[in-house]
């Protein structure tokens, strides 16, 4: 379950403060695909990153897979992101200088897996996003599409259980986007990776089991199929 209880996030101090998201209560199936839609500066970001956990709120809390994050120590937080989530950005976030190796070797570094089970797995990462052929590339030969594939590979080389992306294809054609989304609901349907994609595509929106609609960074409506 994910789950958000009086969640709200404002920025700034004093006479300057603008209240990013306002008391938001969710509580969505883990096992979904879920858009978060509304107009530019509605909150869609910040939601995501709060539940992601990599952002505080300022008061509320946010419960994932059983775990209130607004207790967890540091440690425990760095665990959960990088054991339990996926996280795939529109400006792809990928090292330039690194090669797609390396790049889609960081979440494993950062669980410790032993070296010699690294390789595999990195493997089986790109070549799911059929870049296995670009392993030695450094990511900045590589184009924008591949850029957020990579980025795609290395969000899932750790099996999260949720994928938390946002506009996963803002910066690509439409061809492109489709395959990368394309990715990621083949994900969700082979391994029940759970999908929160924020997007300004109605026809990705329409494929989610759920849509919530953020407006001035309150749930304006939420459609589709909420279990209790
Ligand atoms: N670090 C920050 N400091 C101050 N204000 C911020 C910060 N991050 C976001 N905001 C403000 O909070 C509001 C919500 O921003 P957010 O990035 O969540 O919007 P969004 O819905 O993701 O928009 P977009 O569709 O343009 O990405 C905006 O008014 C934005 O200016
Ligand atoms: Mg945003």
């Amino acid at each position: 379950m994910i789950e958000t209880r009086n969640l709200s996030k404002v920025y700034g101090k004093k006479d300057s403060t603008m209240q990013a998201v306002r008391d938001i209560n969710l509580k969505l199936e883990q096992t979904k695909t879920i858009a978060i839609i509304g107009k530019s500066g509605s909150g869609k970001s910040t939601l995501l990153h709060l539940i992601g956990g990599l952002d505080r709120p300022t008061s509320g809390e946010v419960i994932i897979l059983g775990r209130n994050l607004t207790q967890l120590s540091k440690r425990e937080m760095d665990d959960y992101r990088s054991q339990d989530l996926g996280f795939v950005f529109q400006s792809f976030f990928v090292e330039p200088n690194q090669t797609c190796y390396q790049n889609v070797a960081l979440p494993l570094e950062i669980n410790r897996v032993p070296v010699a089970q690294r390789r595999q797995k990195i493997e089986e990462a790109l070549k799911q996003v059929d870049l296995l052929d670009k392993i030695k590339s450094k990511a900045v030969t590589l184009s924008g599409g591949e850029k957020q594939r990579l980025a795609i590979a290395r969000a899932i080389v750790s099996n999260p259980k949720i994928i938390l992306a946002d506009e996963p294809t803002g910066n690509l054609d439409s061809a492109t986007g489709d395959k990368v989304i394309n990715l990621l609901f083949d994900l969700h349907r082979k391994h029940g990776t759970a999908l929160v994609i924020v997007t300004h595509d109605q026809d990705i929106a329409k494929r989610c089991d759920i849509r919530v609609m953020i407006k001035d960074g309150s749930v304006e409506k939420i459609e589709g199929v909420i279990k209790e």
